[in-house]
């Protein structure tokens, strides 16, 4: 189902993200005979890419993306573009090539370890190194060319994210009559914490060449905002209009806070059968009766796994009967694993899971099954389906998809959800949720008991509250409303002038 209009805005689409929509990359050494490796696409993880796919695929357009292995260029034209997807080609993949130091100073340095710590306001790993920010420049001025080969004389681009703060400033300068907008994933963080970078009036500067900038809370846009007034003085902010003007230039600021494909998810959900839930429980060795617990993360610091792992100690440890009745299943998906802060991460959960399992497991009950299995969307779809709670404990998450996920998927309307208040999401799903509070241990073990004790009728009628909520605020809704407001804004500008 179509529901997209373009309001305008969507013509010759540029859209600009760190992740590509499809990868490829070589299968096999050769040594079966065949005497050369063959390439294969897939798609890699995120919801991001997976939901613009479709919009780009009706609009044409053209995406530019980080190309980040060989394949990826092997298969593409001297210019480094390929038509995707390349079973039925629909749009241009325009990818771009980056050196060894500028993924180290751009991707891992900048973008990980200073504006990802300091959007989610975790100052303690925030690093700031002078060659970090160097490349951080240089790669968005790299993008920025890239994507003026693609608008000249006008049109739409639609920057994603963090790791493009500054390419908005360079294409408008270049182009002033294109049209510029961003979705920025994360939280903004409050002026005291964005004090501390000393590229603060750069990051500003940069996103200001947007025409229009959104953040899936009004929160953010505020914190945005105070920001502005606070380090850029020579913006004014227009509160009522939520506009700043600089530089003879209205960057229009708004919140769209992002769904999820609900109907994709029901559908998928609802084709996992109890074969399924069996082969899973099987798989990994959880008794058929036994309640079944959730979290499925990529292992980053502000997912608050750690703290998970502590509320469930508590339980276990003041409620003994829970034991051999409760298995909680840990998905990890590893993630920017050459930053320092994510090695140590992930090496500290293994080890407070085994020290778990060591201190309570038994012969034919383990209290934590841990997977970095890969599992497509399908089965994905059909382990929140079957899975009893899931426990969603971020320290701060922009929004949280995976929470919205578990509800879509929720058909047979059964499950509890645990929400960490920190989440974007929660805002959306408070009516319907438990509050689960990453940094009050005995709060948590609380909620899980309250979530294990919930009769049929409470669970019903908070999971139905909650699906509802997915399914009107759902991901082609969030784009409609996206495009709407671009093409709203964009008109205004064209009377302007
Ligand atoms: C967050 C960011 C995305 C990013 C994703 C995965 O959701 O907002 O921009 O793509 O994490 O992280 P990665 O570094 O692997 O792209």
């Amino acid at each position: 189902e179509q529901r997209q209009e373009t309001h305008g805005v969507g013509e010759n689409l540029v859209l600009v993200s760190n992740r590509q929509p499809y990868r490829h990359h070589y299968e096999g050494d050769g040594s079966d005979g065949d005497g050369g490796r063959s390439i294969a696409v897939d798609n890699p993880v995120g919801g991001l890419t997976a939901g613009l796919d479709p919009v780009m695929q009706r609009l044409d357009g053209t995406w530019v993306a980080w190309g980040d292995g060989e394949a990826d260029f092997a298969v593409a034209d001297e210019d480094d573009q390929v038509a995707v997807p390349p079973e039925n080609p629909e749009y241009t993949l325009q990818r771009v090539r980056l050196s060894e130091d500028e993924v180290r100073g751009y991707y891992d340095g900048y973008a990980n370890q200073a504006l990802w710590p300091l959007c989610h306001t975790d100052t303690c790993r925030v690093r700031f190194e002078g060659d970090h920010w160097r490349h951080y420049r240089e790669v968005n001025q790299r993008f920025a060319d890239g994507v003026l080969e693609h608008a000249q004389g006008g049109g739409t681009v639609w920057f994603q994210d963090y790791h493009f703060a500054l390419a908005p400033r360079m294409v408008k300068t270049a182009e002033p009559d294109a049209f510029l907008m961003h979705f920025y994933h994360i939280p903004w963080p409050a002026p005291d914490v964005f004090r501390i970078c000393p590229q603060r009036t750069e990051l500003l500067d940069g996103l200001l060449g947007n025409d229009l900038l959104g953040f899936h809370l009004p929160r953010y846009g505020t914190l945005f905002m105070e920001c502005v007034e606070e380090f850029l003085p020579e913006a004014t902010v227009d509160w009522g209009a939520g506009e700043v003007h600089y530089e003879d230039h209205v960057t229009t600021v708004r919140s769209f806070p992002l769904g999820v494909d609900a109907d994709d998810i029901r559908q998928k959900s609802e084709d996992a059968d109890g074969m399924f839930e069996a082969r899973f429980r099987h798989e990994h060795g959880i008794g058929e009766d036994v309640t079944l617990a959730l979290g499925v993360d990529r292992l980053d610091y502000t997912k608050g796994i750690p703290q998970r792992l502590e509320i469930l100690e508590h339980l276990f440890e003041t409620r003994p009967s829970l034991r051999g009745e409760l298995t909680y299943v840990q998905k990890g998906c590893g993630t920017r694993e050459r930053v320092p802060a994510y090695q140590r991460l992930r090496d500290r959960i293994e080890d407070e899971i085994d020290r778990l399992n060591e201190r309570f497991g038994t012969d034919d009950w383990q209290p934590i099954v841990y997977t970095t299995k890969m599992y497509d969307h399908d089965a994905l779809c059909g382990i929140y389906r079957f899975s009893d709670l899931a426990l969603v404990s971020p320290l701060r998450d922009g929004m949280n998809l995976v929470a919205k996920e578990y509800v879509a998927s929720q058909v047979d309307d059964d499950g509890v959800l645990l929400l960490s208040p920190l989440a974007g999401a929660y805002e959306e799903l408070s009516d319907g949720a438990l509050e689960f509070d990453p940094y009050d241990t005995a709060a948590g073990a609380d909620a899980i008991e309250r979530a294990l004790e919930m009769d049929e009728r409470e669970r019903h009628s908070r999971m139905r509250t909650m699906r509802r909520r997915v399914h009107e605020a759902d991901l082609p809704t969030w784009l409609d409303d996206v495009l709407e407001t671009a093409g709203q804004v964009r008109a205004t500008r064209l009377e302007g002038h």
